[in-house]
């Protein structure tokens, strides 16, 4: 008889975070999934990225919603081939502190009194953070949360009788790849009746430096952001990273259609990540690949949708084109 011996890898590496880094270390190119960055540092720091001059996402999409929360709303409730004009149950995928969603669900409450908003995202604190700003400032809404993956927590929703209007805002799409992107619209989609709704937020293709400033930011928050990746590391997994021979390096792939984030080693060096057990050689110039975000043309963001079961209603943009906000039916 033939024993086969496993690997020993210590405990931490079948722990979420360490088998990622795991994986993605130890694998050439490295890559670092983007869930990784949102520690309790890491969140804050993307808080803060929202608000930066040169991050247009965040408020170009709160625009169209300020601009067309009442349309989106009554699109939304209207009648389609499967009946009648209905109430809206709201459900937020990766929620987080639903800083824009007041604005659709301030137009839900004029147009049918009162709306139940469910919350769904991985990190509890910020949906309690979404509680208190979203309930205190609209009566009329019932808040509901629930921590975890999204797709799954979904078909748990009753419906009651109202439509669901799925919200998957904030460009969020733009971190999968595009096979990945079909599947999680498809996942979505098997969860929703026919007449559901789905109003999905993306990032459009624009001229490149705008789109490399919004990632490259100069007050060096979006850097901050990237490098804590490896401060994370450093606290969870007792890493000794040295933050600062890592550069923050953005750039645009047009083949691919996706700004790119990595972090570039500027000299050789050694890591040790001690819970994981591994040493690490690090060239000079040897990249980390931390992010992809796609930027999507408002053409394809109809095919991916039209691909995966759902018939696109209307879409909203900004004067410049830059953020598109699409309302698509299941059928
Ligand atoms: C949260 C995925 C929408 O891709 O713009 C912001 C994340 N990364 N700055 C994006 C991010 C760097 C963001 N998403």
């Amino acid at each position: 008889m033939n024993a086969v011996t496993l690997p020993q890898l210590p405990a931490a590496a079948y722990t979420p975070l360490g088998a990622e880094v795991f994986r993605g270390l130890t694998t050439r190119p490295r890559t670092l999934s983007p869930w990784l960055f949102y520690d309790q540092e890491g969140s804050q720091l993307f808080e803060q990225i929202t608000e930066l001059d040169e991050y247009y996402l965040t408020r170009t999409e709160r625009d169209i919603f300020r601009a067309n929360a009442g349309d989106i709303i009554a699109a939304a409730s209207g009648p389609t081939p499967h009946g009648l004009e209905r109430e809206l149950t709201v459900i937020e995928l990766g929620a987080g502190t639903a800083t824009k969603t007041g604005l659709l669900l301030h137009a839900a409450v004029r147009r049918q009194q009162a709306v139940t908003y469910h919350a769904i995202d991985v990190s509890e604190s910020a949906l309690q953070e979404a509680q208190r700003n979203l309930t205190a400032a609209i009566p009329g809404v019932t808040f509901q949360s629930r921590v975890g993956d999204y797709t799954e927590g979904l078909g748990e929703i009753p419906a009651d009788g109202t439509r669901r209007l799925v919200l998957y805002i904030g460009s969020s799409l733009g971190n999968f790849e595009p096979g990945d992107a079909r599947q999680l619209l498809c996942d979505v989609r098997k969860q929703l009746a026919p007449g559901d709704m789905l109003l999905l937020g993306v990032d459009l293709v624009k001229d490149i430096p705008t789109l490399v400033a919004a990632y490259d930011d100069a007050s060096g928050v979006t850097a901050a952001f990237n490098r804590n990746v490896l401060a994370r590391i450093n606290r969870e997994l007792s890493a000794d990273f040295d933050l600062m021979k890592f550069r923050h390096k953005v750039r645009w792939n047009g083949e691919h259609s996706r700004i790119e984030m990595h972090l570039e080693s500027l000299m050789a060096h050694d890591v040790s990540i001690d819970a994981l057990d591994l040493s690490l050689t690090f060239r000079r110039g040897e990249t980390i690949h931390t992010e992809n975000s796609y930027k999507y043309t408002i053409q394809g963001t109809q095919h991916l949708l039209a691909q995966t079961g759902f018939t696109v209603v209307e879409n909203w943009t900004d004067a410049h084109r830059w953020f598109g906000v699409f309302l698509a039916r299941v059928h």
